[in-house]
C-alpha cells in the first residue's frame, strides 16, 4: 500500500516531481482524488461558493468546515488532507487560532491553510508550535475580496511583487510547509518558487511552481459556469450528469424504468395465499 502523504513528505518535495492538490468537499470526491493518486485534498472554503452556493468564501464557519473535513477524512485517504481556516477564524487571537485548528485537526485534517503574509506570521508559529503543520496563501486572497476590491491578479507590479517575496519568505520562515500562490504572474510565482525554502503550490501562477492545485468541479467540469483562465476541464460531468438524469426522468415517463428486472416479487405461495397475479411469475423470490 502507498505510503501516507504527510507535511514532511510534501515539504520534502520541493523541486522535485510536482505536487498535485486538488479540493474535496465530502467523502465521494476524496474517493476520486485520492483513486486518482493526488498527493493533497484540500478542503477549501471555496466550499462556499462551489457547493453551498453563497457569493463569497466568507460566509463559512469553522463548524462548517469542520463538517466537511471529517466527511473527507472518513473515506480515509492517502492523500494528506489539509483544512482551510474560515475567515476570522485566525485573526482575533493566536489562542482563538491554535483552538479553531485543532477542531479542524480533531475532524480529521492533518493541517490548516490559511491566508495572508507577514501580518499572519505570529499566528503561524503559535500553531506550529502547537504540532499544527500550516500551508501558507498568498497572492489573490478570497477571504480579501472587500480589501482587495474584487478577485484579481495580485503582484503585477515591481513593488506589489517584492512584498509577495517578503511575504512568502516570512511565512516559510513562520514554520509553513508549503505555500499556495493564487493568481499571480508566472515571474513572480517563479522568483518565489526559488527564493523559498518550501514548496510552492500555484493556482493560476504558471508552471513553474513546485505543485499546482484545481478546485475539483472545475477540473471536472461539474461547475460550467465561467471560468478563469487558469483553468483546464479534464471531464464534462455537469453534461454528463444532466444527460444521465433526462434519461432517467424519460425512462420512468415512459414506464420504462424499473424493469420487472429491477423489481422484488413475492414467493408463488404469498402470491397464490392473496389470490393475485404475479406479473413477473417464473422469475426468483427477492
Ligand atoms: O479554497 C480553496 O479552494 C483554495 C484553493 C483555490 C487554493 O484556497
Amino acid at each position: 500500500m502507498a505510503q501516507q502523504v504527510t507535511a514532511p513528505t510534501v515539504r520534502a518535495a520541493k523541486g522535485g516531481t510536482p505536487l498535485v492538490m486538488v479540493t474535496a468537499y465530502d467523502a465521494p470526491t476524496a474517493r476520486i482524488a485520492d483513486e486518482a493518486g493526488v498527493d493533497v485534498i484540500l478542503v477549501g472554503d471555496s466550499v462556499a461558493m462551489v457547493v453551498l452556493g453563497y457569493e463569497d468564501t466568507l460566509q463559512v464557519t469553522v463548524a462548517d468546515m469542520a463538517h466537511h473535513v471529517g466527511a473527507v477524512a472518513r473515506a480515509r485517504p492517502r492523500a494528506m488532507v489539509v483544512a482551510d481556516m474560515p475567515w476570522l477564524s485566525y485573526h482575533l487571537s493566536t489562542d482563538e487560532a491554535v483552538r479553531n485548528a485543532a477542531t479542524l485537526v480533531r475532524a480529521g485534517a492533518a493541517a490548516v491553510k490559511l491566508e495572508g503574509g507577514r501580518p499572519r506570521a505570529p499566528v503561524v508559529a503559535a500553531l506550529v508550535d502547537a504540532q499544527i503543520p500550516v500551508m501558507g496563501h498568498l497572492g489573490l486572497t478570497p477571504q480579501s475580496v472587500h480589501a482587495m476590491g474584487g478577485y484579481r491578479v495580485q503582484g503585477q507590479q515591481a513593488d506589489a511583487a517584492g512584498a509577495l517575496l517578503d511575504d512568502a519568505r516570512a511565512l516559510a520562515g513562520a514554520g509553513c510547509f508549503a505555500i499556495v500562490l493564487e493568481c499571480v504572474p508566472r515571474e513572480v510565482a517563479r522568483l518565489i518558487t526559488m527564493e523559498v525554502p518550501v514548496p510552492t503550490i500555484g493556482i493560476g501562477a504558471g508552471p513553474d511552481c513546485d505543485g499546482q492545485v484545481l478546485v475539483l468541479h472545475d477540473l471536472l467540469g461539474l461547475e460550467d459556469r465561467i471560468a478563469p483562465k487558469f483553468v483546464r476541464r479534464y471531464g464534462a460531468l455537469k453534461a454528463d450528469g444532466v444527460a444521465a438524469v433526462a434519461a432517467y426522468a424519460g425512462d420512468v415517463r415512459a414506464r420504462s424504468f424499473p424493469s420487472d428486472a429491477e423489481s422484488y416479487h413475492l414467493s408463488d405461495d404469498a402470491a397464490a395465499a392473496l389470490g393475485i397475479d404475479r406479473p413477473g411469475a417464473g422469475r426468483r423470490t427477492g
